[in-house]
C-alpha cells in the first residue's frame, strides 16, 4: 500500500483559447510539471488540473473574423494545446474547458453565494462603446494617435513609439479596432464585487500578510494594493459585461455576462471536479474551508492581483476553502530580449516539436534557471546548446554509456552487488535530501546543479578507474581479480548512473522512463535511492539515450517562427 503523506491540488495558469502555446508559456507549465513530479515521487496524492480560458471579447471576435462559432473555435484550440502539452510531457491529471458546465454551475453558484453575502453591488458606469458593431470596447480594442508624439494607431494604455502612458480617453482621434467607427460614451449598469467591503479588506489584509506564506516579493505588492488598516485602498471589482460578449449569462440578470476573470479561476475547481467524478474523489471535502488538503496555484508574476486579491476573496466568501500558496514566476526572454516575431524568437511549442528539438532540452535548461523567485529567466540560444549538451551528454548520459556495454558483454549484464558499498555511491546516495528540498522550494537550477556536481564525481571516478583499459588487460591476460575488477567498477558506474536519473527524472521523465527499462528496474521514486540494484536487474545492452544539440536545429526554429503567420493572442 501506497503511504500518502500529503492530498495536494496544483493548477497552472489556464491559457487563453485564442492563440497558441509558445514557449514564454511553458515555462511555468514545465515549473509546475516538474514540482508535481516530484511531489508524485515521494508518493504523495497529489492530482494537477489544467483547461483552457474560453471566455471573453477577444475570443469572440477571433472566431467571428474566422467565420466559425465560438465553440468551434475552442474545441479547435483545446486539440492544439492538449497536442503542446503531451508533446512536451505536462503531465495534466485533467485538462478541461472553462466553458464546460461544471464551471457554469460552480460560477453560478459561487455568484449567489457572493450575492447572499451582501457582496455584490449594481451600479451604472460609463464606458466607450462602438455604435456600427453595437458593443461596448474593451481598452485595447481602441486605437488612436498618440497624445504626445502624435504617433498613429497607438493603443488606449501607452504609445510604443514614445513610450509614454496615459488614459484611453486621451488618445486623438480614437477608433475602433472592431469596426473603425469613432467609439460614444454610453453607460449600462454592471455588477460588482464588493472588495472594499470592510470584510473583505480585513480576510485579504490577514490572508496575504499573515495567513499565507507568499513570496516576499508577491507579499510586498500585496501590502502596498491592500493598504493599512483604515486605508480602503481596495476598489470593487467590475465582473459584468454586457452582451455581446462570450460567457456565462448572471443569474437573473438577462444579458449580462460574467466578465472571464470571474470564471476562469474557478474553471481550476471545475476541472478538478471533472477529475473527481472520474477517479471517484470526494470534490466537497478537497474544497471545503476547513480542507486538510493543500492547493497550489503555478502562475505568472502578471497576474498576481487577481490570483491573491480577487481569487481567495471570491473563495473564502463563498465558502470554500483558499490557496494553500500561490507560486508566482518571471517572464521569458530570448537572447536578452522580448519574445519577438520579427526576430523569430516567439517560438511556439509546436515549431519547437516540429523543427526536430528534444521537449526534454527545453525541460532541462528551463529547470537549470528556474528558482522561486519572480525574476524573469532567459533563453541564451547558445547557452542551451552548450548546457544541454555539455550537462545532459557529456556529463550524465556519458556515464551510462562508457561502462554498460563491459558488463553486458563479459558478464550478461549481471552487476556485482557486493562492489556497491563504495564511498562514491554513499556520496551520491546523501545528497538526497539536499536535493529533495531544493526541489520542493522550486529551487530547480540550485538542485540541477547539485546532481552535476555529483556527474562530475562520477566522470572522475570513471576516468580514474579507465574500465577500457581493465578490458584490455583482460583480453590480453584473463585473470580472475582483473574480472571482478572491471565488474565492480562498471557496477558501481552504473549505480551511480541510476542514482543520478532518480534525482533526473522530475525533469526527464520520458528519458527516465528509458533509463528503467535499460537497468530492468521499476519505475524510479525518490525512495529508490534507499535501494540498489541487484542481481536481478540484468543491464540490457545500450540503447542511444538522448541526441547532442545539433545548432542546425536551432537555426531551423528560427528560421520556423520568422515565416509562422502572425497572429492576433
Ligand atoms: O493571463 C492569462 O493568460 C489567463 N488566461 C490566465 C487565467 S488563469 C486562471 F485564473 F484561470
Ligand atoms: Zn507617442
Amino acid at each position: 500500500m501506497k503511504l500518502h503523506h500529503k492530498r495536494i491540488l496544483v493548477t497552472s495558469a489556464l491559457p487563453y483559447a485564442n492563440g497558441q502555446i509558445h514557449i514564454g508559456h511553458m515555462v511555468e507549465y514545465i515549473q509546475t510539471d516538474i514540482w508535481v513530479r516530484f511531489q508524485r515521487m515521494q508518493n504523495h496524492e497529489i492530482y494537477y488540473v489544467g483547461a483552457d480560458d474560453t471566455h471573453g471579447t477577444p475570443i469572440m471576435l477571433r472566431a467571428q473574423a474566422e467565420n466559425i462559432t465560438p465553440q468551434e473555435l475552442i474545441d479547435r484550440v483545446w486539440h492544439e494545446h492538449k497536442k503542446d502539452f503531451d508533446d512536451f510531457f505536462i503531465s495534466f491529471d485533467h485538462y478541461g474547458s472553462t466553458n464546460a458546465p461544471e464551471n457554469k454551475t460552480l460560477s453560478e453558484e459561487i455568484y449567489k453565494s457572493l450575492r447572499s453575502a451582501d457582496l455584490i453591488e449594481k451600479k451604472s458606469i460609463e464606458q466607450a462603446y462602438d455604435p456600427v458593431k453595437g458593443m461596448f470596447l474593451p481598452d485595447r480594442f481602441i486605437k488612436g494617435e498618440c497624445p504626445k508624439c502624435h504617433a498613429k494607431d497607438q493603443y488606449g494604455d501607452s504609445c510604443e513609439k514614445c513610450g509614454s502612458t496615459y488614459a484611453p480617453t486621451d488618445l486623438l482621434n480614437p477608433y475602433s479596432v472592431v469596426s473603425g467607427a469613432t467609439p460614444i460614451k454610453k453607460s449600462s449598469e454592471h455588477y460588482f464585487f464588493k472588495l472594499s467591503d470592510p470584510r473583505c479588506e480585513a480576510f485579504l489584509r490577514d490572508w496575504t500578510q499573515v495567513k499565507t506564506p507568499l513570496q516576499v516579493e508577491a507579499r510586498n505588492k500585496m501590502k502596498e494594493w491592500v493598504g493599512e488598516i483604515g486605508e480602503s485602498k481596495l476598489s470593487n471589482w467590475d465582473i459584468s459585461r454586457d452582451e455581446p460578449y462570450f460567457g456565462f449569462e448572471i443569474p437573473d440578470a438577462p444579458g449580462k455576462y460574467f466578465y472571464v476573470w470571474l470564471d476562469a479561476p474557478i474553471g481550476y475547481l471545475a476541472s478538478f471536479q471533472a477529475l473527481c467524478q472520474r477517479l471517484n474523489l470526494n470534490f466537497s471535502e478537497w474544497v471545503s474551508p476547513d480542507s486538510p488538503t493543500e492547493m497550489y496555484h503555478f502562475i505568472g508574476k502578471d497576474i498576481l492581483y487577481f490570483h491573491t486579491l480577487f481569487w481567495p476573496a471570491t473563495l473564502h466568501f463563498s465558502n470554500y476553502r483558499t490557496p494553500t500558496n500561490v507560486f508566482a514566476h518571471g517572464f521569458l526572454t530570448v537572447d536578452g530580449e522580448k519574445m519577438s516575431k520579427s526576430r523569430g524568437t516567439f517560438i511556439t511549442a509546436s515549431s519547437f516539436i516540429a523543427s526536430g528539438l528534444n521537449p526534454e532540452w527545453l525541460r532541462y535548461y528551463f529547470a537549470a534557471k528556474l528558482n522561486a523567485s519572480l525574476e524573469d529567466l532567459d533563453l541564451n540560444l547558445q547557452d542551451f546548446t552548450a548546457r544541454v549538451n555539455s550537462d545532459l551528454l557529456g556529463k550524465y548520459i556519458n556515464i551510462a554509456s562508457r561502462s554498460s556495454g563491459f558488463l553486458v558483454k563479459r558478464f550478461d549484464g549481471v552487476i556485482a552487488p557486493a562492489a556497491l558499498n563504495h564511498s562514491l555511491i554513499a556520496t551520491l546516495k546523501a545528497a538526497s535530501p539536499e536535493i529533495a528540498a531544493l526541489y520542493e522550494q522550486r529551487e530547480f537550477g540550485k538542485a540541477q546543479r547539485s546532481i552535476m556536481e555529483l556527474a562530475d564525481q562520477v566522470n572522475i571516478y570513471v576516468d580514474t578507474n579507465k574500465p577500457w583499459e581493465i578490458a584490455k588487460k583482460l583480453g590480453t591476460d584473463p585473470d580472475a581479480d582483473t574480472s571482478q575488477r572491471l565488474q565492480d567498477v562498471c557496477s558501481i558506474t552504473l549505480e551511480a548512473f541510476r542514482i543520478l536519473s532518480i534525482y533526473l527524472k522530475p525533469v526527464l521523465p520520458e528519458l527516465a522512463k528509458q533509463v528503467e527499462s535499460f537497468l530492468n528496474i521499476a519505475p524510479l521514486e525518490w525512495s529508490s535511492v534507499d535501494v540498489s540494484l541487484t542481481q536481478d536487474n540484468v543491464i540490457q545492452p545500450y540503447k542511444h539515450l538522448m541526441s547532442r544539440v545539433d545548432p542546425q536545429l536551432i537555426d531551423t526554429l528560427i528560421e520556423a517562427n520568422k515565416s509562422a503567420p502572425s497572429e492576433a493572442s
